[in-house]
């Protein structure tokens, strides 16, 4: 890889992760396709550059494991690689985030699998990157309780304390916040991004959530109004943006 700005986009072996990855690589973005299972990632990476002609190549990445983390890191750290964009987008939604142990397995995947990505790659992100938190609509501060909403929604509100109430949030079983936890999982998403975004001010790192609308991939389902492409343009604003902190879909602020 060589002097075009890099990208690495979680989940991107289908769905909008993949059509962020399809823009990113047709605009001469090296794209690195995080995907947890090796061989679907490599298919995705082969399937985009020759469709494109741009260069992409697989990274396997489980959001949900440390170890994964780290070892995707160490070798993308071995290659030299600079991050200019981490697109935290793998989520997980519906039938498989219901029954036992799917409350820990959306909040794993979808509020701490962004931030230990981030944690992990924060080295390897130059000053002057982006990081864009894919949220929904569901994410929004109103679903929530009066307290939790004004816990979210606290100027003040530190990393430490956010991941606190998540882990007592999760060993409730997922009650007591008024909203389902995938409905969490993204307020908490977005308070992240904020919270992030002041403390990654220093090194010019703009941290934002950026929300898709209700897309027809695996998870929207085919009744949902917006094409891939739409949802992912959608996605892309949190990429190029030179705004911080901020919740966008379609370029234009909601939260
Ligand atoms: N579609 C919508 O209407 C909609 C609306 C609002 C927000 N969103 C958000 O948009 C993002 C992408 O959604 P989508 O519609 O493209 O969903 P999708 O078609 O179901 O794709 C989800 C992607 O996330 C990956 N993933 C799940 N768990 C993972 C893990 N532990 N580690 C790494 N990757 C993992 C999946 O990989 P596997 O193939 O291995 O399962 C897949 O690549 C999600 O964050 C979702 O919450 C979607």
């Amino acid at each position: 890889m060589g002097l075009a700005k890099t990208a690495l986009i979680t989940g991107a072996n289908r769905g909008i992760g993949q059509q962020v990855a399809r823009v990113l690589a047709t605009q001469g973005w090296d794209v690195l396709v995080g995907s947890r299972d090796r061989k679907k990632g490599d298919a995705t990476a082969a399937r985009l550059r020759k469709d494109t002609g741009g260069r992409l190549r697989a990274v396997e990445l489980d959001v949900t494991s440390d170890a994964s983390v780290a070892t995707a890191a160490q070798k993308l750290r071995d290659g030299a690689i600079r991050i200019d964009a981490l697109v935290n987008n793998a989520g997980v939604y519906g039938a498989t985030t219901r029954g036992p142990g799917g409350v820990e397995r959306t909040l794993e995947t979808n509020f701490f699998g962004p931030l230990r990505v981030t944690l992990g790659v924060l080295p390897l992100l130059r000053d002057g990157a982006t990081i864009t938190n894919v949220t929904s609509g569901l994410g929004s501060l109103d679903n929530l309780d009066a307290t939790h909403r004004r816990l979210l929604a606290d100027p003040a509100l530190t990393r430490d304390t956010l991941v606190d109430a998540i882990r007592e949030f999760v060993r409730d079983g997922g009650t007591g916040w008024g909203a389902d936890a995938y409905g969490v999982s993204k307020a908490a998403l977005d308070a992240l991004s904020r919270v992030l975004a002041r403390e990654l001010a220093p090194r010019q790192i703009r941290v934002n959530s950026t929300c898709p609308g209700w897309v027809r991939t695996d998870m929207g389902g085919r009744n949902a109004p917006r094409s891939v492409e739409q949802g992912a343009a959608s996605v892309l604003f949190g990429v190029t943006t030179t705004e911080t902190g901020g919740v966008f879909r379609d370029g234009k602020r909601i939260r």
